[in-house]
């Protein structure tokens, strides 16, 4: 393999400003700093309350990220009791200090990332994709070369974690679940649980026939963790080969945790066990201790 067709995303989401944790906050952008991803992704709540103040802060936030970025916005990035606002100006302000497209794509060598909004105004749960989304994802992920790794980014993931079965995810995809399929997206990322895990799609969809890998990143600087540290994914990509190592922060920097290898053998991404990277370093030392 070619070094220039091994591909890097940081994979960031639910920032939250208005909730953030500020030397997180910081930490992160230095744990960044050292690093430089082919493509920064953020799934996605970028705000708390879709505020003003919020969405300036997350905005000089991102300026301090590397680049290119690719960001798609998130149910907390829709007002919630401002109800003129929710259904008249859903995404105004996401628009104005985040990101006018809300179809971003990002092409490289071997890879094409498209994102697309899955948060609604009548619903600050589920996410949905609409026909018109479905109609035009297909499209473009069909007008890219069939050697192309194709990744889509939403804020809602299309599966739940293993231990939240009926939690939050993407509605109805059993009903396009074969077009996804035949368009030959290879990956999903997504967010929104403030939960790190990845799993093929198929370990919940009985009927997907094909293998795509689904990771999800938990939140990257936010004070609202559920039993998870603070954590974002550093994903490196070439075309049979996913690595998903996840840097969670350690109460003073982020640091790798966990890292899953991904191999794709005969169309199907095969996970390598995971391996806690604390628990790897232990048996590396148990096995050069002579019996
Ligand atoms: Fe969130
Ligand atoms: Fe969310």
């Amino acid at each position: 393999m070619k070094r220039e067709n091994v591909k890097t995303i940081a994979h960031i989401s639910d920032l939250h400003f208005g909730r953030i944790d500020s030397p997180v906050a910081q930490g992160l952008i230095d744990d960044l700093s050292e690093r430089h991803p082919t493509l920064l992704v953020v799934s996605g709540d970028f705000t708390q309350r879709a505020r003003r103040r919020q969405y300036a802060a997350a905005q000089d936030y991102l300026k301090r990220l590397p680049v290119p970025q690719l960001v798609v916005p998130g149910n907390h990035d829709v007002p919630m009791f401002d109800v003129v606002r929710r259904f008249f100006f859903p995404l105004n302000r996401y628009r104005q200090y985040i990101s006018a497209d809300l179809t971003p794509t990002f092409q490289a060598d071997g890879i094409f990332v498209l994102g697309i909004n899955t948060a609604r105004s009548f619903t600050h749960k589920s996410g949905w994709i609409s026909d018109a989304q479905l109609a035009d994802l297909k499209q473009r992920f069909l007008a890219a070369p069939a050697t192309t790794l194709k990744v889509l980014v939403t804020h809602h993931p299309f599966i739940p974690p293993p231990r939240e079965p009926n939690a939050d995810t993407i509605v109805g995809v059993e009903r396009y679940l074969g077009e996804l399929e035949s368009c030959g997206v290879d990956m999903l990322l997504a967010g929104h649980l403030h939960l790190a895990y990845h799993d093929d799609l198929r370990s919940h969809y009985k009927a997907a026939r094909r293998s795509i890998l689904s990771v999800q990143a938990g939140t990257a600087t936010s004070t609202r963790r559920r039993g998870e540290p603070n954590a974002y994914n550093w994903i490196t990509l070439s075309p049979d080969l996913c690595t998903v190592a996840v840097r969670a922060w350690n109460g003073r920097e982020f640091e790798e945790s966990l890292v899953t290898r991904y191999h794709r053998i005969d169309h199907v991404w095969t996970a390598e066990t995971q391996v806690p990277v604390d628990a790897a370093a232990v048996k590396a030392v148990e096995e050069a201790v002579p019996e």
